[in-house]
């Protein structure tokens, strides 16, 4: 196994917005020492030895196992509007003029190639930079050829694929991808339950690209695409980042749990005003949100174990698309919970965060974590990665892990026996 990381990485963007576009300037500020790429793992975090108990050493994520550098990273991808990266940057409004000046030349020269695009999955939106094809089966040949395209043209080693596209409508799983077989079927024959996210997906993983997906709706969950990403021994996670609202539930809930306290009801708001937003206020894009937001809470309260504390729990989540706002979003939780022969108690949470600020480094990380999985032979679904993630994806029976600091227990875990097998393959050498 080689575990050096070799050569220049490709990080493709499906869909090159506020959160493609925020990170693609981030990394280039950060390589030339203009900005700190804040919130990274990869880049700040450090792990311990994993030994119970105190007198634990601690391990800097890149002392530990072998990362790609940031200097070695080239930006591509596609989108429905053909601006480059500084233009897309701009009409995202996220970073000030202070910061793209810096990095303009660098950016305006990440040029988006044409997307797949089918209108019927994301309404909002009227996208004109787009490809033509019979049928889904000649759009991934077309992404297929793209991905070897881009690749050679960086003069890339090998690439990883974010999909940074818009929240497309609420599509359940059906027969059509239950396997590879099927699915390629469905392709041929244009079936409506195959969108244009799960075409990139599709055309990544036979590139042996490895594929995050940050968004909610069906990306690369589904059985066929797990199949194929098993056959040909490609990295895959999902789904949704998790950024504002959700990643402080996911803090409090088992602070909650861990003190036994009861939980009668769980509001959430959020108003918003970018393109995500925007894309949100369609009812059916919002239906792909909506659900994998509300699966975090039953996970952590378990309320099988504890009907009396979190049996009868409402739940409720919103979002408003609110233009004045921007990318700058702002969440409010009301939490009912009680307590001691069942008093009850609020919170209140008021949350003023920047979206793309949020997404970046989590980005970030999980390119360079994908691209590691993948020469480390780990391939298939990435559970240690739920970290990153609203709805965590996993093979296995059972729940996925919602609890921040369980998911981060995980992921530490994985790096360290990741760090072992590179110790026993260099001792190997
Ligand atoms: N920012 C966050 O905190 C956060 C958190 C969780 C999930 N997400 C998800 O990340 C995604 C990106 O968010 P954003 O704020 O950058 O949105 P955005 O609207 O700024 O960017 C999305 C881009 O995707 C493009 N697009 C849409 N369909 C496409 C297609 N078929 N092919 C290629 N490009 C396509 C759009 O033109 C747009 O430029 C969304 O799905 C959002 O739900 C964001």
């Amino acid at each position: 196994m080689n575990f050096a990381p070799p050569g220049k990485l490709a990080v493709l963007f499906p869909g090159m917005g506020a959160v493609a576009t925020t990170t693609i300037a981030g990394v280039m500020l950060a390589r030339r020492g203009l900005g700190a790429p804040i919130g990274s793992f990869a880049e700040y975090g450090v792990v311990d030895d994993g030994v119970r108990g105190g007198g634990s050493s601690t391990t800097k994520t890149r002392d530990l196992v072998p990362l790609a550098g940031l200097d070695q990273l080239v930006f591509g991808g596609w989108d429905i509007f053909e601006d480059d990266a500084l233009a897309a940057a701009r009409h995202a409004d996220v970073l000030t003029e202070k910061h793209l000046d810096l990095v303009a030349p660098e950016l305006a020269a990440v040029r988006p190639m044409k997307a797949v695009f089918y209108p019927e999955y994301v309404k909002r939106l009227h996208g004109t930079w787009v490809k033509e094809g019979a049928t889904k089966a000649d759009m991934v040949e077309q992404l297929r050829q793209d991905i070897r395209t881009f690749i050679k043209e960086q003069g890339a080693d090998r690439a990883v694929a974010v999909w940074t596209g818009s929240t497309e409508t609420y599509i359940e799983p059906t027969a059509v991808h239950a396997t590879v077989k099927s699915f390629e079927k469905g392709l041929l024959a244009n079936d409506p339950a195959i969108s244009a996210a799960q075409l990139y997906a599709w055309a990544c993983l036979k590139e042996r690209v490895p594929y995050a997906n940050g968004s909610p709706n069906l990306g690369v969950e589904f059985p066929a695409a797990q199949e194929l990403a098993h056959d040909l021994g490609v990295a895959i996670a999902g789904k949704d980042f998790k950024t504002g609202q959700t990643l402080m539930k996911t803090v409090i809930a088992p602070g909650l749990r861990a003190r036994n306290l009861g939980v009668r009801g769980w509001y959430s708001t959020n108003i918003l005003g970018n393109r995500d937003g925007e894309v949100l206020d369609d009812p059916e894009s919002f239906k792909s949100k909506e659900v994998s937001k509300l699966g975090v809470l039953d996970s952590i309260f378990e309320p099988e174990n504890a009907p009396d504390l979190y049996g009868n729990m409402a739940h409720k989540v919103r979002i408003d698309y609110y233009p004045p706002r921007g990318d700058q979003k702002e969440g409010w939780d009301n939490i009912d919970f009680f307590g001691w022969l069942g008093y009850n108690m609020q919170m209140k949470i008021d949350l003023l965060c920047r979206d793309s600020i949020l997404a970046a480094p989590i980005v970030l990380d999980l390119a360079l974590f994908l691209d590691l999985a993948q020469r480390s032979g780990q391939t298939g679904t990435q559970e240690w990665l739920s970290f990153y993630f609203k709805s965590p994806m996993h093979d296995g029976a059972g729940r996925p892990v919602h609890d921040l600091f369980a998911q981060l227990d995980r992921m530490k875990a994985t790096l360290r026996s990741l760090s072992r097998v590179r110790a026993l393959a260099s001792a190997a050498e």
